[in-house]
C-alpha cells in the first residue's frame, strides 16, 4: 500500500492531457497538522504554462477517491486531508495480517548484492571499529533482503600481509608457545607490540618481517604453520564476540588469504593490458583522477592488499554475479577504494560502478579515539561483557523476580550498543558511553525494548472483538502513530537508496515516541469495550512493527524486562 503513489495516480488521472506522471510531487507537509500530503503547482504551472492556484484549485474539484477526507487549496498547495477512519482499518488489518513481513518490498527481485563486513584481522584484537562494521553490515544484509534483494554475507578475514612476516619474525625471537596457548589473541599482540617498539630502534627487524611474510608467501611449511596457528587461535576468539552480538549469519568467510593462488591471473591481465609499471622494481599502476598510483607487487615480489582486493572481486563477481558489491570499512581506507575502483575502470569493466564502500566515521570515547595502536587497545568483548553488566544491574533493581536474566541482560546490553552505533548517520563519529546508551529513556535501544514490553504486557487484555471504526474517533495522538505505522516501508526503501540503517533506527525512536505520547495522553484499558479493543490494536501492531525494525537492526526485543 503506497498511498503517495494512489494520489499520484489520482491527479495525473486529471492533468493527463498536459504532462507526465512523474512530473507530479506528492510531498510531507513541514508542519503534519497543516495536511496528510502536499502537492506544490509550481512546477505544474510551468509546465502547463498556467498559475498555480488555478492549477491546485482544478485538482481540488475534480479529484475523487473515499480516502480522501478534505482538499485544501493553499498559496499554490494542494492540501490533502485523509479519512482517517478508512485510512486506519486498513493500515492497522495490513500490519496483523502480514505481521513479520510487513513493510517488505520486491525492488531487488531478481538482483543480488555481496557485503563485505566484519573482516578482523587475524592476530588483533576483535576492537570497536570493527564493532562498526559489523553491526552497520548486519544490518545492511537484513534492509537489503527486506527490499527484496538475495544477499550474501562476506567476511574477508585479514589473515594475510606483511604484519603476519613481522608476527612470525616477534615470535621466533621471543615468542613462548605454552604463553601464546593459556592467552592467544593478548600474547600475539604483545609481540606484535614488541616487534614495533624493537624495530624503532633496530631497523634490521623490518627487514626481516618481510624476509618472512616472503617466505609464507612462497609456501614455507614452518611460517605456514605458524600462521595456521595464529589463525584458528583468532577465529576461535572472534566467534566469541559474534555469539554475543547474535551475528553469525555469514554466508562466506573466504579472507585474504583464500587470494592467494588468485592473483598472478590479475596480475598477467593487468600486464597484457599495459596497465602495470615498473618503478624501482615494484609493479605499479598508475591512476587518473589525482590518484596516488595502486602498488601491485613490492620490488621483492610481495603482494599487497588491494592486490588481495582485486583478486576477490573478480571472484565475487564470478561467482555471485553481483548487481552491487558493498564494502563495510572506516572512513581511513576511502583511497583504498577509489583506487580499487579506479584500477578496475581502467581494466574496462564497468561493473566498477556497481562498487560502493559504506564507509563510517570513528568511535570516540570522552572526544577522543578508542585507539588499539600501541597496545592501548580497546576490546569488544569486554566492552560488550560491560555493557551486559550494566543491563544485569539495572534489571536486579527493576524486576529481580525476572526468569531469564542472562539471556534479557545480554539482550538489553548488547542490544544498547548496537542500536547507538546505528541511530546516527554513520559517516559521523560515534560517542560512545555505556550509561548514557543503556538509559531506558531517550533516543536508545532499551527505550524500543521496553516500550515493546509495555506493550506486551497491555495485551493480556485484548478480547479480539469486532471493531467498527465508523465508531472510533482517530484524535491526533492516534493518528501520528497510524500514520508513522504506514510510513515504514518508505523508511525501509529509503535505508536501502542510503545504505543507512540509521533511517530504521531514527524511525523506530519516533515511533516508540508517538505511541508513549498517545499511552500518556488516552486511557487504554476502558469501560468502552470497542474503544479499548481498538487502542489494543494499535498497541498490537507498534509492536509488531517494532520488532521488525529492531531485527533489522540487528536487536532482540523481550516480552518482559
Ligand atoms: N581487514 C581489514 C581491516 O581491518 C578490512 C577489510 C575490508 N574489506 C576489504 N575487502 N578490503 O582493515
Amino acid at each position: 500500500m503506497d498511498l503517495k503513489k494512489i494520489i499520484k495516480n489520482d491527479i495525473y488521472e486529471i492533468l493527463k492531457g498536459y504532462l507526465q506522471i512523474d512530473d507530479i510531487v506528492v510531498e510531507y507537509p513541514k508542519d503534519r497538522k497543516m495536511a496528510d500530503y502536499a502537492i506544490p503547482c509550481f512546477g505544474l504551472a510551468k509546465i502547463m504554462k498556467k498559475n498555480p492556484n488555478d492549477i491546485a484549485l482544478m485538482i481540488k474539484d475534480s479529484i475523487k477517491n473515499e480516502i480522501y477526507e478534505k482538499i485544501e487549496v493553499v498559496n499554490g498547495y494542494v492540501n490533502i486531508f485523509l479519512n482517517k477512519k478508512k485510512i486506519t482499518k486498513l493500515i492497522l488489518e495490513t500490519i496483523l495480517s502480514e505481521k513479520e513481513n510487513y513493510g517488505s518490498n520486491d525492488i531487488g527481485k531478481g538482483k543480488t548484492i555481496v557485503i563485505d563486513y566484519s573482516s578482523p584481522n587475524i592476530a588483533k584484537p576483535f576492537g570497536v571499529g570493527h564493532l562498526r562494521s559489523t553491526v552497520i553490515g548486519n544490518a545492511l544484509k537484513h534492509i537489503c533482503e527486506k527490499n527484496g534483494y538475495k544477499v550474501i554475507g562476506i567476511n574477508y578475514l585479514g589473515d594475510w600481509g606483511t604484519q603476519f612476516g613481522k608476527l612470525i619474525a616477534a615470535y621466533k625471537r621471543w615468542g613462548d608457545e605454552e604463553t601464546v596457548k593459556k592467552n592467544p589473541i593478548d600474547e600475539l599482540k604483545n609481540l606484535y607490540v614488541k616487534f614495533h617498539a624493537e624495530a624503532e630502534k633496530n631497523p634490521d627487524l623490518e627487514e626481516e618481517g618481510r624476509k618472512y611474510f616472503k617466505a609464507l608467501e612462497d609456501g614455507d611449511k614452518e611460517c605456514l604453520m605458524l600462521w595456521e596457528w595464529f589463525k584458528n587461535e583468532s577465529i576461535k576468539e572472534f566467534n566469541k564476540t559474534y555469539e554475543l552480538l547474535g551475528v553469525t549469519n555469514f554466508d562466506s568467510y573466504h579472507g585474504e588469504a583464500f587470494y592467494n593462488d588468485k592473483m598472478d591471473k590479475v596480475v598477467d591481465e593487468l600486464k597484457e593490458k599495459g596497465l602495470l609499471e615498473t618503478d624501482e622494481g615494484a609493479e605499479i599502476i598508475r591512476l587518473d583522477e589525482d590518484l596516488p598510483p595502486a602498488l601491485i607487487k613490492r620490488s621483492d615480489g610481495a603482494t599487497l592488499y588491494i592486490t588481495r582486493d582485486l583478486a576477490a572481486v573478480f571472484y565475487r563477481k564470478k561467482t555471485y554475479n553481483f548487481d552491487e558489491a558493498l564494502y563495510v570499512v572506516g572512513n581511513e581506507q576511502t583511497l583504498h577504494f577509489k583506487q580499487l575502483k579506479e584500477v578496475l575502470k581502467k581494466m574496462g569493466y564497468p561493473w566498477y560502478n556497481d562498487i560502493h564502500h559504506i564507509s563510517f566515521g570513528m568511535v570516540l570515547q570522552d572526544g577522543k579515539k578508542m585507539s588499539t595502536r600501541y597496545g592501548k587497545s580497546v576490546k569488544l568483548y569486554d566492552v560488550l561483557l560491560e555493557a551486559i553488566g550494566l543491563a544485569r544491574k539495572y534489571i536486579e533493581e527493576r524486576n529481580a523476580d525476572l526468569d531469564n536474566k542472562d539471556e534479557v541482560s545480554r539482550q538489553i546490553g548488547v542490544g544498547a550498543v548496537i542500536f547507538n552505533d546505528l541511530k546516527n548517520y554513520r559517516t559521523n563519529d560515534i560517542e560512545f558511553n555505556l550509561e548514557d546508551i543503556l538509559k531506558f529513556e531517550g533516543e536508545t535501544g532499551p527505550y524500543i525494548q521496553y516500550t515493546y514490553a509495555r506493550i506486551q504486557s497491555l495485551l493480556s487484555h485484548k478480547q479480539n472483538i469486532k471493531i467498527d471504526y465508523n465508531n472510533i474517533d482517530i484524535n491526533e495522538y492516534t493518528w501520528n502513530v497510524v500514520f508513522k505505522l504506514y510510513s515504514f516501508g518508505e523508511y525501509i526503501r529509503r535505508s536501502k537508496e542510503r545504505y543507512d540503517p540509521s533511517e530504521i533506527a531514527k524511525y523506530l525512536i519516533d515511533l516508540a515516541q508517538d505511541f508513549n505520547k498517545l499511552y500518556a495522553n488516552e486511557k487504554f484499558i476502558d469501560n468502552n469495550k470497542e474503544l479499548t479493543e481498538f487502542r489494543l490494536t494499535v498497541s498490537e501492531t507498534v509492536a509488531i512493527v517494532l520488532k521488525v525494525g529492531m531485527r533489522l537492526l540487528g536487536v532482540d526485543v523481550t516480552n518482559k524486562m
